[in-house]
């Protein structure tokens, strides 16, 4: 199974939005990730819904909006307006993580819980059947551009054997440092699903950069 591209906009050219979402629509990607920050979750901040509306108008693939909030669950409704595919909140910021994503799944979306470097995998264990994909952070998220962690690796493959445990269908999505060479054995480890921003939109050919992201197995 080839693995599905998203690509993350954060890395796009913010001045020429319009431009670098019709290089995606016209692209092997399958996705668009949407990073979503709020200074206090992570120490940055990015877009907003006054921007991603525009941006959610003019994008043709599916998006996936990773919200690195607060209480992610105050904007389901918002997220929902853009006609997102997938909501992906942060295992940490979700002491009602249960609750959150049976109200994501209920406003129509495909919930996903996003899991930090430091956060174990074990502690998924009673929430994996019930997300339609798990998000790991490969770097500590705020910012594009990070190196890859390479411990990662590890969490994928323990996070294969837990779905397959325990008969879960979430696919595995892999965010942070991903390019062609960590991208590889990602997908090597059991990965479904490879974020990349830097990888692509700082690449001299960010089309066939995709192109290559999706062919390797
Ligand atoms: C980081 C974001 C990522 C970021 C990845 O906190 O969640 O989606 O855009 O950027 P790269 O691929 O450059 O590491
Ligand atoms: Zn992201």
């Amino acid at each position: 199974m080839k693995p599905i591209i998203a690509p993350s906009l954060l890395s796009a050219d913010f001045a020429h939005l319009a431009r670098e979402i019709e290089m995606i629509n016209r692209s092997d990607a399958d996705w668009l990730h949407i990073d979503v920050m709020d200074g206090v979750f992570v120490p940055n901040i990015s877009m907003g819904f006054p921007v991603l509306k525009p941006v959610a108008e003019l994008s043709e693939k599916p998006l996936d909006v990773h919200l690195m909030i607060v209480q992610p669950e105050k904007f389901i409704d918002e997220v929902k307006a853009l006609g997102a595919h997938t909501m992906n909140v942060h295992y940490e910021a979700c002491p009602h993580l249960h609750r959150v994503i049976q109200q994501i799944r209920e406003a129509g979306m495909e919930p996903v819980v996003t899991i930090n470097p430091a956060t174990p995998v074990a502690l998924l264990s009673d929430i994996i059947r019930d997300v339609d994909m798990v998000l790991v952070m490969s770097v500590n998220p705020g910012f594009g551009g990070q190196q890859f962690i390479e411990h990662t690796l590890e969490k994928v493959r323990q996070l294969r054997r837990l779905i397959d445990e325990t008969g879960s269908k979430a696919l595995i999505e892999v965010d942070g440092g991903v390019n062609l060479e960590t991208g590889a054995r990602l997908v090597a480890a059991g990965a479904d699903v490879l974020v990349a921003g830097n990888a692509v939109f700082r690449s001299p050919n960010p089309t066939e950069t995709i192109h290559a992201l999706k062919n390797l197995r």
